[in-house]
This record gives structure tokens, C-alpha cells and sequence, in this order.
């Protein structure tokens, strides 16, 4: 037996004022589109923007439902939105902003397991790494630079025809 260690790189900023123009642009998308999020029962508004290879920025926000699991993360609702409009398009980045009235955040949020999941498909479909700019209001952001340095061990279609 031997013991295997996987490291992660992780960009960390003190604040959104520190981050090159063009992540900053996707960010500020993000925090926009929290506004209009659909969020009345966990009132947890998130926004997400993705860079497309075309230069298109497309958002979405997390959209719920009074049966709660119908409901969808603003990753997923961004990311399938982009899929569906620009089906043939990379996506190169993708920002993700929170707001909340009640919570108060301490770190940059940190996307769900499924819609990670969705970030790999996707990365691995157009063989590009995508780049995860994570952010807590009004303070820290994260980039992580890759989908899988956020979810190591990925399940991907290249699982699906056997090793
Ligand atoms: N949510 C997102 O939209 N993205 C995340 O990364 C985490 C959670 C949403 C789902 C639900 O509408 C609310 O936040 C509370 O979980």
C-alpha cells in the first residue's frame, strides 16, 4: 500500500479590487444576476456567469420550487443555458456570487457537489480547463483552475466506455 496525495492549487484574493479585469467582469455578472434570483424559500440568492470561447457572457441565478428538489442551483440554470444556446461553444470560466439577508458569509461560496459535476462534464466535453472564480460578498474570492482540482476523482464519459 501507498499513500497518494493530490494537491490543489487555489487563487486567493483579499478582495475583488486584486482580480484582473476579465474575472472581475464575470463576477460582477454574477453579483447582478443574484438580484433577480428566484430564491423565496431558502431566500439564498446566488448568480452565476459564464465565459464562453466566443467572448458571450451568459448568467443564470438558483431557481426554486415549492417541492424543493425540483428547484435549481444558478450553476446549473447558467451552464445549461449556455449549453442550450451555444451548443458547440466552451466555457472557459464561470463566477459565482451569493447574497442573503440572514446568513452571514465568512468564505467564498462553494458550489454543490451535482453542479461540480455538471462543471466536469462540461470541461471534459470541450477538453478545456475551466476556470472557478468562487466569492464571498463583499470580501474573499477563490479561482480554482480546473474543474477537477474542485472534484478529483471525477466521473466522466471517458468512465462510461471502461479503462
Ligand atoms: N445554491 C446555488 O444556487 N448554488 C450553490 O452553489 C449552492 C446552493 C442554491 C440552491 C438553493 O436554491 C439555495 O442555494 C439554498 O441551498
Amino acid at each position: 500500500m501507498k499513500k497518494l496525495q493530490h494537491i490543489i492549487e487555489i487563487e486567493d484574493y483579499q478582495s475583488f479590487d486584486e482580480l484582473n479585469s476579465q474575472d472581475r467582469k464575470l463576477l460582477d455578472r454574477a453579483q447582478l444576476a443574484c438580484k433577480s434570483a428566484y430564491a423565496p424559500y431558502s431566500r439564498f440568492r446566488v448568480g452565476a456567469a459564464v465565459l464562453l470561447e466566443n467572448g458571450e457572457i451568459v448568467a443564470g441565478n438558483n431557481q426554486e420550487n415549492a417541492a424543493y428538489p425540483s428547484g435549481s442551483c444558478a450553476e446549473r440554470v447558467a451552464m445549461y443555458y449556455a449549453s442550450a444556446h451555444y451548443p458547440n461553444v466552451a466555457m472557459l470560466a464561470i463566477a459565482v456570487a451569493v447574497e442573503s439577508d440572514e446568513v452571514k458569509f465568512t468564505k467564498p461560496l462553494a458550489p454543490c457537489g451535482s453542479c461540480r459535476q455538471v462543471m466536469a462534464e462540461y470541461e471534459h466535453l470541450f477538453q478545456i480547463k475551466m476556470r472557478v472564480i468562487l466569492s464571498e460578498p463583499g470580501g474573499r474570492v477563490q479561482i480554482i483552475n480546473g474543474v477537477t482540482d474542485l472534484l478529483p476523482f471525477t466521473f466522466n464519459a471517458t468512465e462510461l466506455k471502461g479503462s
